[in-house]
């Protein structure tokens, strides 16, 4: 059975959401794969139903807050486990990741509120798999003020959605010509975070693909070094133009930068 008949007769609200047509982009590959799934949010246990049929050699693992009978939810499948605990206990995700070592796939459908979205994905993301995949259901909540979100400050709240916006400057942490830029925690990791409406999906990998202009997060290296190997003759007015000339010039640009920034209260 696909997906969408899955989520059709577990009566998943996944269905009426459509995330059925992106899981089964992103998943239908991986079916018959021994993998270790963690849902954070199991509430009636439809999606759990739903994924113990679908990945049938994979472990489903599951987490809630609130305890769940297992029995008379009809999830008592020897596929399935569950943990009672919050999706925001530093020490209960901790046990959870020396419990299972590694996840495949991990879905936020918890608490939807931003800020435990961001903690959670923050604490999860090195026990996800080297090419594991993270989903993220309903970020509608970025915009919802009773879930802490925004709707009038879309580009600076303090949301999901512009996190996962900003792990875009991840992906491309080797192009950033300013050598005073700070090494994210994730940069290198990630191979691409794709958002469709209600959903975010960060596909982890390494990602360490060398910039054509940049070295090291200056221009003036990369330039330097393509000069010189050109031409020899000239490495001491090169190294003066981009060692030092160049490098002065990229200094007074930050200065400027850090001006603007602290006079327009944007830190
Ligand atoms: C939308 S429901 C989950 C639905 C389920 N994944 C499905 O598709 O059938 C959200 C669940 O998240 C749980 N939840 C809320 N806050 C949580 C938290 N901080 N940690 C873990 N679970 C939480 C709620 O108890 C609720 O059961």
């Amino acid at each position: 059975m696909n997906l969408e008949k899955l989520f059709r007769k577990f009566s998943s609200d996944k269905f009426t959401h459509q995330y059925h047509q992106i899981y089964h982009s992103y998943l239908s590959n991986f079916r018959l794969k021994k993998l270790n799934i963690l849902e954070i949010g199991v509430a009636d246990g439809s999606s759990l139903k739903a994924w113990s049929e679908y990945f049938k050699n994979s472990k489903i693992i599951g987490i809630d807050i609130k305890q769940i009978n297992l029995k008379k939810k009809k999830l008592n499948k020897k596929n399935i486990y569950f943990h009672c605990g919050s999706q925001t206990n530093k020490s209960f995700l901790d046990e959870l990741k020396r419990k299972y070592i590694k996840f495949d796939i991990i879905i936020d459908d918890g608490s939807h509120f931003p800020k435990d979205v961001v903690f959670t994905f923050k604490e999860l993301f090195s026990s996800l798999d080297t090419n594991g995949l993270y989903f993220v259901e309903d970020t509608q909540t970025s915009y919802n003020h009773f879930f802490g979100g925004n709707a009038f400050d879309l580009k600076y709240a303090n949301t999901h959605v512009n996190y996962f916006k900003n792990l875009v400057d991840t992906l491309n942490y080797k192009e950033i010509p300013n050598p005073f830029y700070i090494k994210g925690k994730f940069d290198g990791l990630i191979k691409s975070v794709s958002f469709y409406n209600n959903m975010i999906v960060v596909k982890k990998g390494i990602n360490d693909i060398e910039s054509n202009l940049v070295l090291n997060n200056s221009y003036e290296n990369k330039r330097y070094l393509m000069k010189t190997s050109r031409n020899k003759n000239s490495e001491f007015k090169y190294f003066i133009k981009y060692k030092i000339i160049f490098k002065i010039y990229t200094f007074i640009l930050f200065l400027l930068n850090l001006f603007k920034k602290t006079i327009l209260l944007r830190f």
